[in-house]
């Protein structure tokens, strides 16, 4: 992940469009999981999570001290071709849900989508990642991915997904194959299969329950 570099004059039109860096903010309700925006009271628990070696590895990332990880957090807020999610737990909210509550108590992951491809803006690439290993293996990433893929195709318009994975992320790649996902590129130099799949071959569920935050 490189480290953006401060920019006072952007971070003036975050506060201008209510820190969604003019792209909208919603969240997505799912069965087992709510995406919510990311949110500055989100960072502390993030920065923690990427102080894990495994993690770091899983998602090719380099560890940040906390000001650069807010800096991050700003950055990403800033760039219309990113979006990113917080994943909460369901199971672990504390009362209901609440639009506009950031929920830290029941944050377990992030998941992105980025439209990198500067020949193809209808491309995303997509990053899952559960952090806390409690809520692992429950079904919520399966799900989490799903959620972000119809969300990318109702609001971005995207038409095909890409995914980069450590050959050695049998985890991640069993989930991405078993989403559809076809490899159709493998980097020796970075160890990483590349995968995709068009948008209209995915089982996506509509309507989506998508709210404002
Ligand atoms: C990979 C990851 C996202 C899976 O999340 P999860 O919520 O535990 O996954 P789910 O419970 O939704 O599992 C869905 C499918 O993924 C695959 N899977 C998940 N965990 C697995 C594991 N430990 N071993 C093998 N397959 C696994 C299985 O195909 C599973 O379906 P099944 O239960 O019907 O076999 C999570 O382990 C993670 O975030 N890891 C660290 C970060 C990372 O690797 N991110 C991906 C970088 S692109």
């Amino acid at each position: 992940m490189e480290v953006p570099e401060a920019a006072p004059a952007a971070a003036a039109g975050v506060e201008a469009e209510g820190m969604s860096g003019g792209k909208g903010s919603w969240y997505v309700l799912g069965k087992r999981a709510v995406l919510v925006p990311y949110l500055r009271e989100h960072v502390p628990r993030y920065h923690e999570w990427m102080q894990d070696p495994a993690l770091l590895e899983a998602t090719a990332s380099e560890p940040l001290s906390l000001e650069q990880e807010f800096d991050v957090h700003r950055s990403w807020t800033l760039d219309p071709f990113k979006h990113t999610f917080i994943v909460l737990d369901k199971e672990l909210i504390g009362g209901e849900f609440a639009p506009g509550n950031p929920h830290t108590e029941a944050m377990v992951g992030d998941v992105n989508i980025y439209m990198n491809d500067p020949d193809d803006m209808q491309l995303a690439e997509i990053e899952i990642m559960i952090a806390e290993h409690k809520s692992r293996g429950k079904g919520i990433g399966q799900e989490v991915i799903l959620l972000m893929m119809a969300f990318a195709v109702e609001k971005y318009g995207i038409a095909t997904f890409r995914a980069k994975i450590s050959e050695s992320n049998m985890a991640s790649l069993k989930l991405f194959r078993k989403l559809g996902f076809k490899d159709a590129s493998y980097s020796a130099v970075f160890k990483e299969v590349t995968l995709e799949v068009p948008a209209d071959e995915l089982q996506l569920r509509f309507p989506l329950t998508v709210g404002d935050w």
